[in-house]
């Protein structure tokens, strides 16, 4: 079977071949995952929060594809130096403008990177035990879709364990 290259621009290419900001900090105040290990598109934020609630430093670590890559880079050069509010405010699709564009079989991608944010700075306030009015207690759009998809691939997994042991 043949595949067509998807056609990312070059900004998606360069922040893929070199991403900012790549890799664990261990000196993290919060951390979150979204996605899933089964099917390999997973992303783990984390977040460096000073007392004024304000990011001073993010990484990431990524096995999604370039696509996740590239936009997981992106949102952590955005939300530097940003209130958590502000960060809270990062929608997906100003991710996805900020890399040039995704194709739409893409969008995921992005939408999964800034789940892991927001999922981020809702851990963040739940072990503090606040919660700022901005902060719905409504999951937003991006966290919804993470869980979403997590539940597709728990599903397909397990189908695909049942489909191995016929
Ligand atoms: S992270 Fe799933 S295809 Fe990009």
């Amino acid at each position: 079977m043949s595949r067509i290259p998807l056609p990312y621009n070059p900004k998606v290419l360069e922040l893929f071949r070199n991403p900012k900001n790549l890799g664990k900090m261990d000196d993290a105040t919060v951390s979150a995952v979204a996605g899933n290990p089964a099917c390999g598109d997973m992303i783990t934020f984390y977040l460096k929060i000073n007392e004024e609630e304000v990011i001073e430093r993010a990484s990431f670590e990524s096995y999604g594809c370039a696509a996740n890559i590239a936009t997981s880079s992106i949102v952590t050069e955005m939300i530097k130096g940003t209130s958590l509010e502000d960060a809270w405010k990062i929608s997906w699709k100003r991710v996805t403008e900020a890399v040039g564009g995704l194709p739409s079989v893409k969008f995921h991608c992005g939408v999964l990177a800034v789940g892991a944010l927001k999922r981020a700075i809702r851990k963040y306030y739940k072990n503090k035990g606040a919660s700022p009015e901005w902060l719905e207690e409504e999951l937003s759009f991006e966290e919804k879709q993470a869980l979403e998809e997590e539940e597709l691939a728990k599903m397909l997994s397990k189908r695909m364990k049942l489909e191995g042991e016929k």
